[in-house]
């Protein structure tokens, strides 16, 4: 299948490693030219290839100046995959906590997952319009099972798809297709790395990380009975970046092992 990404130009953001590596590696894989942001990069975002621009999305003035940078260097861009996101730095007490963080944490969490996307997109809107390009906001499947992570990421991530889907509709008669995709649990370092979100659950239970990491997918209800591959994400995401897939608008694709269990 010929998903016309050659010589495309896309921006994904949360890019060192994780989702947003597999993502950068399957863009790179159609022929697509890759901007590819975090923090910091990685030798494996800088073997792909990748031209690597820095920002930290989670500052206000972050994703405008990251997209001025992008666009400095070449005007073009076809599509962006908003992945940049996660959880705060779990603050102690948490897990008694029943609002997950007090206002700080609330705030960063909102600033990441959600206010980064939106900051992203707006300043890439005029260029993606120019383009008849597309965007993929990376959501997670807590947004619609809320009690499987911290609150205000469940909450951030239930707000990007509210985005996802109203921005879609405000942009697709202008040909800029907005769709989002949603991971269940994913094997990378935010929920099974050594400082994730399963590092702290194990920490706080007094239980083995590596056996908690095991018993996941049941824990879950994941039917597939295995945690999902950053790489199958990524799939999703250059599909739906896809001129390829017009009518793709407003869609919020889950990859999830059959978590969750809503029809
Ligand atoms: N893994 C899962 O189970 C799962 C499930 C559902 C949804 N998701 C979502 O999938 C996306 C990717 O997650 P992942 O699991 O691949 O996470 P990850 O392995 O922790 O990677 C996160 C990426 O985001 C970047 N990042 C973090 N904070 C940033 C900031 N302030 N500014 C710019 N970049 C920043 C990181 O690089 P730097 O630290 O260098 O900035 C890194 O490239 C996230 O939106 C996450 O919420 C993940």
């Amino acid at each position: 299948m010929d998903l016309q990404l050659e010589g495309k130009r896309v921006l994904v953001t949360g890019a060192s490693k994780g989702i947003g590596l597999a993502v950068v590696r399957a863009f790179i894989a159609e022929g697509a030219s890759v901007v590819a942001t975090a923090r910091r990069s990685t030798p494996e975002l800088a073997a792909t290839g990748a031209v690597f621009v820095p920002a930290d999305l989670a500052t206000a003035d972050g994703p405008v100046k990251l997209v001025e940078a992008v666009l400095g260097q070449d005007p073009r861009l076809d599509a962006l995959v908003n992945n940049a996101g996660g959880g705060d730095d779990r603050p102690d007490g948490m897990y008694e906590d029943p609002f997950s963080g007090d206002d700080d944490t609330w705030a960063n969490v909102f600033a990441l997952n959600l206010n980064a996307a939106v900051r992203t997109t707006r300043a890439a809107l005029p260029a993606l319009a120019e383009a008849r390009g597309s965007v993929v906001n990376i959501s997670s499947s807590s947004a619609r099972a809320p009690h499987t992570a911290p609150l205000p990421y469940s909450a951030a991530k239930a707000a990007l798809n509210a985005f996802t889907r109203g921005l879609a509709e405000a942009t697709g008669r202008a040909g800029v297709r907005v769709n989002a995709v949603t991971p269940g649990a994913t094997r990378t370092d935010l929920l099974v790395g050594p400082d994730g979100l399963v590092a702290g659950m194990a920490a706080h239970l007094g239980v083995d990380h590596a056996a908690l990491v095991a018993g996941l997918p049941e824990q879950f209800g994941m039917v597939s009975g295995d945690l999902v591959d950053p790489g199958e994400i990524a799939r999703a995401v250059v599909l739906l970046s896809s001129p390829a897939m017009p009518s793709a608008i407003g869609s919020n694709w889950t990859v999830d092992g059959g978590q969750l269990k809503s029809a």
